[in-house]
Protein backbone atom coordinates (compact mmCIF):
# COMPACT_ATOMS: atom_id res chain seq x y z
CA UNK A 1 0.00 0.00 0.00
CA UNK A 2 1.30 3.49 -1.13
CA UNK A 3 2.08 5.24 1.86
CA UNK A 4 1.10 9.00 1.82
CA UNK A 5 2.42 11.85 4.23
CA UNK A 6 3.58 15.38 5.23
CA UNK A 7 7.05 16.50 4.56
CA UNK A 8 10.03 16.76 6.63
CA UNK A 9 13.21 18.26 6.27
CA UNK A 10 15.42 15.40 5.46
CA UNK A 11 13.53 15.21 1.89
CA UNK A 12 15.10 18.09 0.73
CA UNK A 13 17.22 15.67 -1.78
CA UNK A 14 14.81 13.34 -3.13
CA UNK A 15 11.65 16.39 -4.01
CA UNK A 16 14.79 18.09 -5.81
CA UNK A 17 15.60 15.05 -7.19
CA UNK A 18 12.09 14.44 -8.46
CA UNK A 19 10.99 18.23 -9.53
CA UNK A 20 14.13 17.72 -12.12
CA UNK A 21 12.84 14.11 -13.33
CA UNK A 22 9.15 16.02 -13.97
CA UNK A 23 10.14 19.56 -15.38
CA UNK A 24 12.18 20.95 -17.80
CA UNK A 25 14.52 23.46 -16.22
CA UNK A 26 12.48 26.73 -17.18
CA UNK A 27 9.20 25.26 -15.22
CA UNK A 28 11.10 23.22 -12.76
CA UNK A 29 11.23 24.54 -9.15
CA UNK A 30 14.51 25.73 -7.85
CA UNK A 31 16.80 23.80 -4.99
CA UNK A 32 16.07 26.78 -3.35
CA UNK A 33 12.84 27.43 -3.28
CA UNK A 34 12.17 24.39 -3.14
CA UNK A 35 14.35 24.26 0.42
CA UNK A 36 12.28 27.42 1.50
CA UNK A 37 9.02 25.74 0.99
CA UNK A 38 10.00 23.12 2.87
CA UNK A 39 11.17 24.70 5.45
CA UNK A 40 7.96 27.67 5.62
CA UNK A 41 5.00 24.70 5.19
CA UNK A 42 6.00 21.65 5.49
CA UNK A 43 2.52 20.35 6.33
CA UNK A 44 1.32 21.55 2.71
CA UNK A 45 3.63 19.06 1.08
CA UNK A 46 2.12 15.69 0.44
CA UNK A 47 4.03 13.17 -0.61
CA UNK A 48 3.82 9.45 -1.54
CA UNK A 49 6.03 6.04 -1.11
CA UNK A 50 4.77 2.87 -3.30
CA UNK A 51 5.87 0.78 -0.94
CA UNK A 52 7.11 -0.10 2.43
CA UNK A 53 7.24 -3.52 2.79
CA UNK A 54 10.89 -3.94 3.69
CA UNK A 55 10.92 -1.99 6.68
CA UNK A 56 12.61 0.62 5.25
CA UNK A 57 10.92 3.70 3.60
CA UNK A 58 10.91 3.37 0.15
CA UNK A 59 11.84 6.02 -2.64
CA UNK A 60 9.49 8.64 -2.96
CA UNK A 61 7.87 8.61 -6.40
CA UNK A 62 5.05 11.44 -6.33
CA UNK A 63 4.37 14.70 -4.19
CA UNK A 64 2.01 18.28 -4.22
CA UNK A 65 2.65 21.26 -2.52
CA UNK A 66 1.73 24.62 -2.22
CA UNK A 67 1.19 27.50 0.25
CA UNK A 68 -2.21 29.07 2.30
CA UNK A 69 -3.34 32.15 1.64
CA UNK A 70 -6.18 34.85 1.68
CA UNK A 71 -5.02 36.18 -2.20
CA UNK A 72 -7.68 34.62 -4.19
CA UNK A 73 -5.33 34.10 -7.67
CA UNK A 74 -2.41 32.08 -8.31
CA UNK A 75 0.25 34.47 -9.30
CA UNK A 76 3.49 34.02 -10.24
CA UNK A 77 5.84 35.35 -7.22
CA UNK A 78 3.73 32.82 -4.93
CA UNK A 79 6.55 29.75 -6.51
CA UNK A 80 9.65 31.78 -5.14
CA UNK A 81 8.22 33.74 -2.29
CA UNK A 82 7.82 30.97 0.69
CA UNK A 83 6.70 33.59 3.09
CA UNK A 84 3.57 34.03 1.43
CA UNK A 85 2.29 30.77 3.64
CA UNK A 86 -0.19 31.93 5.91
CA UNK A 87 -1.24 29.25 7.65
CA UNK A 88 -4.71 30.73 8.16
CA UNK A 89 -5.30 31.55 4.45
CA UNK A 90 -8.68 30.88 2.74
CA UNK A 91 -7.04 28.99 -0.28
CA UNK A 92 -4.53 26.00 -0.50
CA UNK A 93 -2.91 27.10 -3.38
CA UNK A 94 -1.26 24.11 -5.50
CA UNK A 95 2.39 24.99 -6.85
CA UNK A 96 3.41 21.62 -7.74
CA UNK A 97 1.93 18.28 -8.95
CA UNK A 98 4.59 15.78 -9.57
CA UNK A 99 5.16 11.86 -10.24
CA UNK A 100 8.01 10.51 -11.55
CA UNK A 101 7.93 9.16 -15.58
CA UNK A 102 8.52 5.98 -14.14
CA UNK A 103 5.13 5.33 -12.30
CA UNK A 104 3.03 7.65 -13.94
CA UNK A 105 -1.15 6.42 -14.44
CA UNK A 106 -1.14 4.79 -11.35
CA UNK A 107 -3.28 7.00 -9.21
CA UNK A 108 -0.56 8.49 -7.68
CA UNK A 109 -1.01 12.11 -8.08
CA UNK A 110 -4.31 11.81 -8.25
CA UNK A 111 -4.34 9.93 -4.40
CA UNK A 112 -2.73 12.96 -3.44
CA UNK A 113 -4.58 15.42 -4.60
CA UNK A 114 -7.43 13.75 -2.81
CA UNK A 115 -5.58 14.23 0.15
CA UNK A 116 -4.44 17.59 -0.48
CA UNK A 117 -8.28 18.48 -0.83
CA UNK A 118 -9.79 16.63 2.14
CA UNK A 119 -7.23 18.18 4.18
CA UNK A 120 -8.34 21.38 2.90
CA UNK A 121 -12.17 20.91 4.10
CA UNK A 122 -10.94 19.94 7.21
CA UNK A 123 -8.96 22.84 7.74
CA UNK A 124 -11.62 24.87 7.23
CA UNK A 125 -10.32 26.38 3.37
CA UNK A 126 -12.92 28.24 0.76
CA UNK A 127 -11.30 25.93 -1.84
CA UNK A 128 -7.94 24.75 -3.92
CA UNK A 129 -6.35 27.13 -6.34
CA UNK A 130 -3.99 25.77 -9.25
CA UNK A 131 -2.63 26.37 -12.62
CA UNK A 132 -2.54 24.16 -15.64
CA UNK A 133 -1.49 23.48 -19.25
CA UNK A 134 -4.77 22.95 -21.23
CA UNK A 135 -4.36 19.48 -21.66
CA UNK A 136 -4.81 18.87 -17.78
CA UNK A 137 -7.89 20.73 -17.44
CA UNK A 138 -9.92 17.36 -17.68
CA UNK A 139 -7.75 15.85 -15.43
CA UNK A 140 -8.20 18.68 -12.68
CA UNK A 141 -12.06 18.92 -13.52
CA UNK A 142 -12.49 15.41 -12.63
CA UNK A 143 -11.33 16.11 -8.66
CA UNK A 144 -14.01 19.00 -8.78
CA UNK A 145 -12.02 22.14 -10.14
CA UNK A 146 -13.54 24.39 -12.36
CA UNK A 147 -11.87 26.20 -15.20
CA UNK A 148 -11.64 30.53 -14.71
CA UNK A 149 -9.44 30.68 -18.32
CA UNK A 150 -5.91 31.70 -18.93
CA UNK A 151 -3.88 32.55 -15.79
CA UNK A 152 -1.52 35.89 -15.96
CA UNK A 153 0.99 33.50 -15.37
CA UNK A 154 4.32 33.65 -17.38
CA UNK A 155 6.15 31.15 -15.62
CA UNK A 156 8.10 28.79 -17.94
CA UNK A 157 7.21 31.18 -20.74
CA UNK A 158 3.93 28.68 -21.58
CA UNK A 159 0.61 29.48 -21.33
CA UNK A 160 -1.02 28.01 -17.59
CA UNK A 161 -4.99 28.01 -16.90
CA UNK A 162 -6.03 28.55 -13.64
CA UNK A 163 -8.46 26.04 -11.91
CA UNK A 164 -10.33 26.84 -8.50
CA UNK A 165 -12.41 23.90 -6.41
CA UNK A 166 -14.45 26.14 -4.14
CA UNK A 167 -16.11 24.03 -1.06
C1 LIG B 1 0.46 15.08 -14.47
C2 LIG B 1 1.09 14.04 -13.53
C3 LIG B 1 1.35 14.71 -12.21
C4 LIG B 1 0.10 12.89 -13.36
O1 LIG B 1 0.65 12.01 -12.40
P1 LIG B 1 0.13 10.48 -12.26
O2 LIG B 1 0.59 9.95 -10.97
O3 LIG B 1 0.45 9.74 -13.48
O4 LIG B 1 -1.46 10.75 -12.22
P2 LIG B 1 -2.62 9.71 -11.98
O5 LIG B 1 -2.14 8.33 -12.27
O6 LIG B 1 -3.26 9.98 -10.67
O7 LIG B 1 -3.65 10.17 -13.09
C5 LIG B 1 -3.35 9.94 -14.43
C6 LIG B 1 -4.34 10.74 -15.28
O8 LIG B 1 -3.84 12.07 -15.47
C7 LIG B 1 -4.24 12.53 -16.76
N1 LIG B 1 -3.02 12.85 -17.49
C8 LIG B 1 -1.76 12.61 -17.12
N2 LIG B 1 -0.89 13.09 -18.05
C9 LIG B 1 -1.65 13.64 -19.01
C10 LIG B 1 -1.34 14.32 -20.23
N3 LIG B 1 -0.08 14.55 -20.64
N4 LIG B 1 -2.36 14.76 -20.98
C11 LIG B 1 -3.64 14.57 -20.60
N5 LIG B 1 -4.00 13.93 -19.44
C12 LIG B 1 -3.00 13.48 -18.68
C13 LIG B 1 -5.01 11.42 -17.42
O9 LIG B 1 -6.38 11.64 -17.14
C14 LIG B 1 -4.51 10.20 -16.66
O10 LIG B 1 -5.48 9.20 -16.64
P3 LIG B 1 -5.34 7.94 -17.63
O11 LIG B 1 -4.06 7.27 -17.24
O12 LIG B 1 -6.55 7.15 -17.35
O13 LIG B 1 -5.27 8.53 -19.00
C15 LIG B 1 2.42 13.48 -14.12
O14 LIG B 1 2.19 13.07 -15.46
C16 LIG B 1 3.59 14.45 -14.08
O15 LIG B 1 4.32 14.53 -13.10
N6 LIG B 1 3.80 15.20 -15.20
C17 LIG B 1 4.90 16.14 -15.28
C18 LIG B 1 4.69 17.32 -14.36
C19 LIG B 1 3.38 18.04 -14.64
O16 LIG B 1 3.07 18.42 -15.78
N7 LIG B 1 2.60 18.26 -13.57
C20 LIG B 1 1.34 18.95 -13.63
C21 LIG B 1 1.55 20.39 -13.47
S1 LIG B 1 0.01 21.28 -13.60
Amino acid sequence: MPIIRHAMPGDLPALIRLESACFPPAEAATKEALSARLAAYPNHFWLLFPDSSCGEEATLVSFVDGFCTNCADLEDWMYEDATGHDESGRWQMIFGVNTHPAYRRRGFAGALLRTAIEEARTDGRAGLVLTCKQALIPWYASFGFACEGLSASVHGAVSWYQMRLTF
